[in-house]
């Protein structure tokens, strides 16, 4: 029975929340708790200072490895260049050292690409 792993989260997704918006509540959510991983290197509050990582307030469409003035970040991620979109930051999250290789961001990364969705999605609630 290989289907019922695939259709039982359908159906319980299919008939949850009211508003169309519940899906995205949901996301935004799951992404929030995916954040926990993050927390111990960065802050995201508006006015919260950088750790050992940079601040995260606003990166979803930021500029890549500039936004924090006083955060030194490698060359290797600044010469990225351009601004994080989703498709960006899921390659980001997958494998930070795979995409920048002298990266200081010492994280394995986020094996789960529906995890990478849902904090990618929560990203993009924490900025202007
Ligand atoms: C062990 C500490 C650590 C953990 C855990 C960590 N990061 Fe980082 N992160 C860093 C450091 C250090 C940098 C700066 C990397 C560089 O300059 O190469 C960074 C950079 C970033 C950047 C680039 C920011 C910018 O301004 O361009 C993003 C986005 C990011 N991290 C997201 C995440 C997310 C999301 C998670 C959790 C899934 C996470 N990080 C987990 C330490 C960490």
């Amino acid at each position: 029975m290989k289907a019922a792993g695939w259709l039982l989260p359908a159906l319980a997704l299919a008939g949850c929340g009211s508003g169309p918006d519940a899906g995205a509540t949901d996301q935004i959510a799951r992404g929030k708790r995916v954040f926990s991983r993050c927390t111990a290197c960065h802050t995201i509050g508006q006015y919260a200072g950088d750790t050992d990582g940079p601040n995260l307030y606003g990166v979803m469409g930021g500029p890549i490895g500039e936004r924090r003035p006083r955060f030194s970040y490698t060359a290797g991620l600044k010469a990225l260049g351009g601004n994080w979109d989703a498709k960006r930051m899921d390659r980001w999250l997958a494998n930070p050292r795979r995409m920048v290789p002298g990266t200081t961001m010492a994280f394995a990364g986020v094996p789960d690409p529906k995890d990478r969705a849902d904090v990618i999605a929560y990203l993009s609630t924490r900025g202007p």
